[in-house]
Formats: C-alpha cells, structure tokens, sequence
C-alpha cells in the first residue's frame, strides 16, 4: 500500500442518502482515521443549488479521488424536471464518464436475517451470491433513444439495447475471475450468465462471446446460461443454486432488486462500481431515496455502511479493515440490532452504533 493519503469522495445526494452516509462517515471516521474524506452535491440537492444534478467540477473531483461513495438520488421533488437534468441522469453520467463497467451487487444473508426474508428461512440460510451487472451500456445508453411523434399523431417511446463484443467480454471477464475466487459446489457453481438469446440479437451475442471468452480464458470456472425470465424465476425458487449471476444493464437491474428481497430487506445491499485498473471504484448502496421516511432518522445504514467495507476492500487495498466492518454488521444483526425495514424499531444513529460497538 502507497503512503500518499486515500481520498474518499462522498456524494450523500438525496431523500435518505445525506442520513445513511453520515453513518459510514462515522464508520470511516473509527476505522480509518487517515481517509481524507470530502463531501459534494450530486443529484436532486445539486439540481436545486446549480441547475444541473451533476456539475463539471464535482465530476472532475470524482475522477481525481481514490473511490466515491454515493447515497441516493431522486424524489418526487424532481418529477417534473426534463429528464436530462434529473437526479437520475447524474447517476448514469458519472458511471459512464468514469466507465466504471462492471457493477458487483452482493445478495448476501446475514444469519439472523434469514427468519426475515420473504422466503422460507432454508431456502435462504447461507445464501451468498454476488450479481455481476453491466452498468455503462445496453438500453439504458443505446441511442437512438427518443420520444417522437408519429404521422398520424400517435407517440412512439424509443430505447435501443446495443452490446459490443468488447462491452461483453470485459464485464464477463470480471465475472470469471470472481468466480475463481469463490469455490462454490452448488447447481450453478460457476458464474450463470443471463439473457434473452431466444429473442434478442443483443442477447444471442452475448451468449455467444461468454462462452467463447469462457473457452478462451476461464475454462477452469463453470458456465451455465439461463434465460433471464427463467434466472428471476430461479432466484425464487432455489436461489442457493446461484453463485456469481452475470447480467447486462437492464436484466441485472431488475434480477439485483430481486435478489436483494432474499436477503431480509433492500436496505441491506451495497454495490460496487469498478473500471479498469487505477479508475475509482463507485460505491452505493442498492436502495434508493426512499423520499417516504427520509428526514426522519428511521433509515437502515447497513447498505451504506456496507458500501464502506466495498471501498476498502476494492478500491483502497484495506481487506482487513473490510473483514472488519462486515464482522461487525453481522455481530450486531446477532445482538438483535433491527432498523423499521427488518422489524425493528431502532434508528439509524442507533444501527450504526451497535455497529461501532464492535469495531
Ligand atoms: C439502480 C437504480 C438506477 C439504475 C436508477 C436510479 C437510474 O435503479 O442503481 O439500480 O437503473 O441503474
Ligand atoms: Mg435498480
């Protein structure tokens, strides 16, 4: 590890974000007290002081910080807002201008949670699947991208799905390698890779160049393919069969939320955003603004706080301080620690501290 200081650049943004932040700040704080740490509008709060969800300076800062750590973005506040100055359009800048490609999104289960999922405790006892997403391309990006209006005065929503062979073969590569480092003996082993190649051409080359790169590279790792409509059913039905799930943006958006219900509640999922080497990680948690209860203290931290342990682990070359902080979230789920989404009824000042408690 390098001496020069790590910069860590927090981006709290809106509804809950500016709450669960402050508590991985705390976080940070403890463990690590030589993080410099800078704070900066990003989304709705920045829409509101300058006119633009992201400006050019904070984006700058983005690049030149070792990792940034967001909170949440958007709210009805910003509903009528075109939608290129959007909370939303802030959130998809700053991931394509970093190219921060390949978005890890762990479903893990806590053992005192498993009683809480929406499924039956054994069917989610031990779950630990890390989702592998394509985040800086596919639909979300595929231009043309449009609304029109037609001849004959109908209108027409336009979004164009578009992979590359390399868009493919770098995020299926970061899937692969994941893989090798979690042994896993269960149906689906390896990494289960999903699309729609029975009606997608986007979908078809996809599975295409997976297997290819596969035989190629990381032939050493099982790969199975799955339809994606199948995989949402799967995750349901035998969900501890999954070990590293790869998806394009749109089918690893929604498979992710998915995923996170098993775990007891969305407000436990980080994420991490990753590039090529010396790129900064970005970090969030899974859950978004959650407008309804911001504001009121009643926010479950665990998924910011958890996107901590993501930055130290994958960005700041500190896995010892990222063993850490997940032992202390799991110690303090066992001591009963429970925010209003897991049944409880602690704040989230309360949650972080019975975190801190065993840091
Ligand atoms: C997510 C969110 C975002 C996405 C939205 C807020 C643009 O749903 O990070 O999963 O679709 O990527
Ligand atoms: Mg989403």
């Amino acid at each position: 590890m390098t001496s020069k200081t790590q910069t860590l650049l927090l981006l709290p943004g809106d509804g809950i974000g500016p709450e669960v932040t402050e508590e991985a700040c705390r976080v940070a704080n403890h463990v690590a007290p030589d993080l410099q740490i800078e704070t900066a509008f990003f989304g709705g709060v920045s829409y509101d002081h300058f006119g633009t969800p992201l400006t050019d300076e904070v984006m700058s800062r983005a690049k030149q910080a070792d990792a940034i750590l967001m909170g949440a973005v958007g709210g009805p506040k910003w509903d009528g807002v075109p939608r290129d100055k959007r909370p939303e359009a802030a959130l998809l800048r700053i991931r394509k201008e970093l190219d921060v490609y390949a978005n890890l999104r762990p479903a893990f289960c806590f053992p005192a949670l498993a009683g809480a999922s929406a499924l039956k405790t054994e069917l989610v006892e031990g779950l630990d699947i890390m989702i592998v997403r394509e985040l800086t391309s596919g639909v979300y990006f595929g231009q043309p991208k449009h609304i029109e209006t037609l001849p004959n005065g109908e209108r027409r929503g336009v979004d164009t799905q578009s992979y590359t062979t390399g868009e493919i073969r770098r995020v299926a590569a970061r899937a692969f390698e994941l893989a090798r480092g979690r042994k896993r003996d269960s149906k689906f082993a390896g990494v289960l890779s999903c699309e729609k190649s029975n009606v997608m051409d986007s979908g078809l080359l996809w599975r295409e160049e997976v297997t290819k790169l596969h035989a190629e590279q990381y032939s050493d790792v099982k790969l199975d393919h799955m339809l994606a409509d199948a995989a949402a059913m799967h995750l349901v039905k035998a969900p501890k069969d999954i070990n590293v799930l790869l998806a394009d943006n749109l089918f690893g958006d929604i498979l992710s939320d998915e995923a996170s219900m098993l775990t007891g509640s969305i407000g436990m999922l980080p994420s991490a955003s990753l590039g090529e080497p010396g790129v900064p990680g970005l970090y969030e948690p899974v859950h978004g603004s959650a407008p309804d209860i911001a504001g009121k203290g009643i926010a479950n931290p665990i998924a910011a706080i958890l996107s901590l342990e993501m930055v130290m682990r994958w960005s700041l070359g500190r896995p010892d301080i990222a063993d850490s902080i997940f032992a202390a979230v799991g110690k303090a789920l066992e001591d009963g620690a429970r925010t209003a989404d897991l049944g409880g009824s602690m704040s989230t000042r309360q949650m972080a501290d019975a975190i801190l408690k065993h840091l």
